[in-house]
This record gives structure tokens, sequence and C-alpha cells, in this order.
């Protein structure tokens, strides 16, 4: 039943993201509409709470002592690199990343079996699948669904952004979420540089390379004091530059977990 319940969204996920590009807008009473709604509008997507939750397992340090979590996002956009020529003698340099905050606060708490034939398989949080999932939908798909989401439910998944500054430090904001029940305040914010990273893990089976490295990183200024970035999908850049033009970037997703 509760398989149901997780399962039954994701299926209508699917189903939007596949008929995303066929069909230009949803035209209210239609199908789409009816099922979509009937399943979101009971379903809280956002602020759920965050207090029974704790960060997945990985080598790099544990948050300090003291700190509670305070946001849980999926991060979605581009790792942004240059090359210095286009041959295979130099290698992409990384020049940071631009990415869309999704609240995934209340996936966390989702576990799905995704191996039917195994009875006594461990079921995974279907947050760690989700940067996996939604690897494979173009960004502007990714875009149009969270819209549909907002509009069909009222509820706005996007609830930050992540970028980089004019002096290449990555930069996380929440202000100015439009969410009317936000956790944000005005020190929801942090300036951040690298602490530690691991190399993603590798993925046997999924066919799936290229992941960004997972990350901590720790404040340099602002309200929140330390972010990790964990169960990267994609983002990482090819061994060589050759053939690759002199800017480019790559698609990522990855969780973002911020403590403060
Ligand atoms: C780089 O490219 C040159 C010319 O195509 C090739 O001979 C060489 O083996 C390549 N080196 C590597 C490390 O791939
Ligand atoms: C990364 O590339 C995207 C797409 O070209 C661009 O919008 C963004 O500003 C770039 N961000 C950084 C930090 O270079
Ligand atoms: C499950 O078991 C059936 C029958 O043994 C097999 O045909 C099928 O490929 C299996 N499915 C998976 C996902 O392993």
């Amino acid at each position: 039943m509760i398989w149901m319940a997780v399962s039954l969204p994701i299926a209508v996920l699917c189903f939007c993201i596949t008929t995303a590009n066929a069909r230009n807008h949803f035209s209210s009473g239609s199908i789409y509409n009816t099922i979509i709604t009937t399943f979101f509008t009971n379903l809280d997507l956002i602020n759920c709470p965050l207090s029974e939750i704790s960060l997945p397992q990985s080598t790099l340090p544990a948050p300090s002592e003291g700190l509670s979590l305070q946001f849980l996002t999926i991060g979605r956009g581009t790792q942004n690199y240059t090359c210095a020529t286009n041959t295979n003698t130099s290698t992409p340099e990384a020049i940071g990343a631009t990415a869309t905050l999704f609240d995934a606060s209340c996936l966390a708490a989702l576990d799905v079996d995704t191996d039917f034939n195994d009875s006594s398989s461990e079921s995974q949080s279907l947050l760690h699948l989700l940067p996996d999932v939604l690897r494979s939908v173009p960004l502007g798909s990714a875009d149009f669904l969270s819209n549909l989401i907002t509009r069909v439910t009222g509820q706005d998944l996007v609830i930050g952004t992540h970028y980089f500054t004019a002096d290449g430090v990555p930069f996380f904001d929440f202000r100015g979420s439009s969410s009317d029940s936000s956790r944000a305040t005005a020190e929801s914010w942090v300036a951040a540089a690298k602490d530690d990273d691991e190399d993603a893990p590798a993925k046997p089976g999924y066919g799936i390379t290229g992941d960004v490295a997972w990350l901590k990183l720790t404040r340099v200024e602002g309200g929140i004091s330390e972010v990790y970035r964990l169960h990267t999908s994609g983002g990482a850049a090819p061994a060589t530059c050759e053939g690759m033009p002199e800017v480019f970037t790559v698609d990522y997703t990855s969780e973002y977990w911020f403590y403060g």
C-alpha cells in the first residue's frame, strides 16, 4: 500500500515527462490534469519535518556538533567547464555550477523496493534514486514539470538557487522563495568553501558513469553552516579536452543537505 502511494505519483511523473514534449500545455479539464490533481493534491510535497532525517552514509566528515538539518533539496542544473585547447593535451577546468534547488524533505521518508524479484532485498530511499531518474529528463522538461506541480497543487517545489559568485565562490540562496510556508529566513544563504570530497561511488548495473564528486562545504559567510553534495548523477567533465569547445556545460542532479 505504501508502495502504491509512492509509485503512483512516480508513474504519473514519468507519464508527464514522456508526454510533456508532445503537448505544449495541459488544458484545464484534460485527463492529464485530472490524474495529476487526484494524486498530488492529497500529498504534502514541501516543508515536511526534517528532525528525524539523518545524513546518508559517506566518507565525508559528519556535520559539526550542535547543527541541525535546515533544508534538504535536490539540485538540478549544470556544471560548467573551460578547455584551453580542443586536444587531449589539456584537461577540462571547472569554472562553477548553476542549479535550481527543489524541496526534497517530503521524499526523504519514502522508501521503494527496486528489486521486485527478491523479497529480502533492502528497500532504497526514493530520494537517493531521484538524481539518476531526473538525469534522463531534459532540463526544460524538469522545469515544465515543476511548474505544472506548482500550478496544480499550489505547492512550489523550487525553494532555492545555487550559483557561483563573480569571484568563483559557491553560493546557495533560499531567500526570495515564493513558497508561502517556506522555512527560509533572511539568514538562509551561504557562501561556502570546499572542506572535503569523495569520488562518487560506482553504480554497478546502472550503466551510469561521470558523476561529480560528493562534497562537504563549510561556511565562509551567511546563516547556513555546512553543505553536503551527495548521491550525485552526472556533471563530471570528460577526461581530456579532445573535441571539446572552449566553454561547455554538463547537466547534473544531486542531493544537497544544508545544516545550520
Ligand atoms: C592524444 O592524441 C594523440 C593524437 O590523436 C594520440 O596519439 C595519443 O595517444 C593521445 N593520448 C592520449 C593520452 O589519449
Ligand atoms: C553555467 O552555464 C550556464 C549555461 O550556459 C549559465 O547560465 C551559468 O551562468 C553558468 N554558471 C557559471 C557559474 O559559470
Ligand atoms: C525476475 O524473475 C523472472 C523469472 O525468473 C525473470 O524472467 C525476470 O527477468 C526477473 N526480473 C528481474 C528484474 O530480475
